[in-house]
């Protein structure tokens, strides 16, 4: 069954929101038969497939290369696309372009932007214009310049009142849904009983109304794992012994092997 905003709302307090993240058809494919209900092209797509140290490089145009990828695998699950770097930033018919191009040439189906009440007018400008919009707030990875780091959000009384006032103006502004990363886990479920839209955390603990994880994470693919993530699989040691295997087997002339002539 196709997830929708509709669909995704009516889960909340009923069955966990499960949210993985995919750069492709191939990795698309397999989020989606493994039941997802939202398939994240992140800007992490950065950090994890480009080489890139951050997600700052991450331009709209590599978003919509990979956010078309993974719409091609035609998934159930919601196709939701981050907006990168700088483009909140920008002026709303700017913004509203970048989400026109996602949605028109790359088949979104919903966009998450980093920001929270400084950006709620916006949300609820794009909100009019039919864009379903995901907030992300808590760590934003994309501040990392200015943050000097990344680090746990929500731990004084003050950070988490600011963190259910952001996640209320999003809210309001008609945010389908609001992505808290790195948040307290007690801040995180202030956040989620204050709000009545979905909750999806990563690095928040378990009170969110699902969660996240990156699929080099979960798979046993990146060279760093953070510590809030679970790793599912080992694939970097199955697919080098798989590698070293057809090497070894190419060099000492084991592949391929003859064929019977037909
Ligand atoms: O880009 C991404 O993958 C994300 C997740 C870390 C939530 O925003």
């Amino acid at each position: 069954m196709k997830r929708t905003t509709k669909s995704i709302a009516k889960m909340k307090g009923v069955s966990k929101v499960a949210m993985i993240t995919a750069y492709d058809a191939l990795f698309a494919r397999l989020a989606d038969a493994a039941g997802a209900d939202i398939i994240l092209v992140g800007d992490s797509l950065g950090n994890t497939f480009m080489g890139f140290d951050s997600t700052v490089p991450v331009t709209l145009e590599m978003m919509a290369h990979h956010t078309a990828a993974v719409a091609r695998a035609n998934p159930d699950a919601m196709v939701l696309a981050d907006i990168p770097f700088g483009c909140a930033g920008m002026s709303f018919d700017r913004l509203l372009d970048d989400c026109r191009a996602l949605y028109q040439k790359a088949g979104a189906e919903a966009v998450k932007i980093e920001g929270g009440a400084e950006i709620a007018e916006k949300v609820a400008g794009l909100a009019s214009a039919g864009i379903a919009v995901m907030g992300h707030i808590g760590l934003r990875p994309q501040q990392v310049f200015k943050l000097g780091g990344y680090r746990k959000f929500g731990k004084t009384p003050e950070e988490r009142a600011a963190l259910v006032a952001d996640a209320k103006a999003l809210e309001e502004a008609g945010a389908f849904a609001v992505l808290l990363e790195m948040v307290d886990d007690s801040a995180a479920e202030a956040v989620t009983k204050a709000l009545s839209v979905p909750t999806i955390g990563i690095g928040s603990g378990p009170a969110c109304d699902g969660q996240v994880l990156v699929c080099t994470d979960i798979l046993g693919l990146s060279s760093f794992t953070p510590s809030f993530a679970k790793k599912y699989a080992d694939l970097t040691a199955e697919i080098s012994r798989a590698y070293s295997e057809y090497v070894a087997d190419v060099r000492s002339g084991a592949f391929p092997t003859p064929r019977e002539a037909k």
